[in-house]
């Protein structure tokens, strides 16, 4: 059942602007492909890391001058499917506050956009998280997750920090209790390709579903695939969360290289990295990938192996540049208005 919002009423008048940071979350437990269309809901369950390295700062004003909504991101003003899912979530912001203002939303990223390194899940639990602050509203994590889902699923995860979960036909994801040795974890991302991705997500999980002979197979595998890597993290065994890590994302990658015409994300040094990460390993090296909706690869592992990882994967040819990053906290609001 969703949650129900608009039980807490913005207060009067509201205040001058908010301003909210949220990170960016990888999957480890990937989600690809759609429940349900209209409510965008996931058609698989999905397990998350949100990373303290890839974060979104947003700023939100409802302005009694404004005649639209307006976006600016990273500088530049936007229209398009970002803006109005955007002016979606405001949407409902309004109606749960009873207030009938117009924003403005000043949005930047201190990680490339759009580009296969989950921009939309931080950028829109920032948003909701400084939309729902800006309307006076009080709403619970649940609740902000919830909001944060109906303009993308993975921004769902993102309202929480640390390792998070999200149902297959969930409405808000919750956060899940790891072992402790889990702080060690690190994210190293190889960035394999400057500029925004050819097909955005939600095109292509629609495209896998409508057209792919192996999407049944994708979607009824990943169930047990994210049973397995929470049941792995949850006991602390890395390893096997490892291993089931990159059979849900070359799960997800075989969907997609099946569907008609095919969908391919990877770039050459997309498998020069998933090599290198192989060797690596073979070698002793705590470090197992996976690869979303881009070329880039994000390795997973250990403190104590990071600086060999991020040798050998700056190394290679196409690698443009590479980010570290360990667990980061939820989607909150920022005293800086
Ligand atoms: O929620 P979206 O539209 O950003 O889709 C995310 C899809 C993947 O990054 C490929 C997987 C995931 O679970 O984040």
């Amino acid at each position: 059942m969703p949650p129900t919002l608009g039980t807490a009423r913005a207060s009067v008048p509201l205040p001058t602007g908010c301003r909210a940071i949220a990170h960016s979350n990888i999957a480890l437990a990937k989600y690809w492909g759609k429940r349900d269309r209209e409510l965008n809901l996931p058609d698989v369950p999905s397990l998350s890391l949100t990373l303290a390295g890839l974060t979104t700062s947003t700023w939100v004003r409802f302005d009694r001058q404004l005649v639209a909504d307006e976006l600016v991101l990273n500088g530049s003003k936007v229209d398009g499917p970002a803006a109005s899912k955007a002016v979606a979530l405001l949407e409902r912001v309004r109606q749960a506050a009873g207030i009938n203002l117009r924003a403005r939303i000043e949005s930047s990223n201190d990680f490339p956009t759009a580009a296969g390194l989950a921009s939309s899940a931080s950028g829109f639990a920032a948003l909701a998280r400084a939309s729902v602050g800006a309307a006076g509203l009080d709403f619970s994590s649940r609740e902000l997750s919830d909001l944060a889902r109906s303009a993308s699923v993975s921004a769902a995860r993102s309202i929480f920090g640390g390792f998070v979960t999200l149902e297959a036909g969930a409405f808000f994801a919750e956060p899940l209790e790891v072992a402790n040795d889990a702080e060690q974890l690190r994210m190293v991302i190889a960035v394999t390709e400057r500029g925004p991705k050819a097909v955005s997500s939600t095109a292509g999980m629609l495209h896998t579903r409508e057209t792919s002979p192996y999407y049944p197979a994708w979607r009824d595998g990943a169930p047990l695939v994210h049973r397995e890597l929470r049941e792995a993290l949850v006991a602390g065994d890395l390893h096997r969360a490892g291993a089931a890590m990159e059979h849900s994302t070359l799960a997800m990658h075989a969907s997609m290289f099946a569907a008609r015409p095919a969908l391919i994300y990877f770039n050459a040094a997309t498998l020069s990295a998933i090599q290198a990460v192989r060797e690596l390993r073979a070698a002793g090296a705590f470090a197992y990938f996976t690869i979303d909706a881009g070329p880039h690869v994000k390795v997973l592992t250990l403190s104590e192996d990071v600086s060999r990882v991020n040798e050998r994967l700056s190394a290679l040819p196409g690698v443009i540049r590479v980010l570290i990053s360990g667990s980061g906290g939820g989607a909150r609001l920022t005293e800086d208005a």
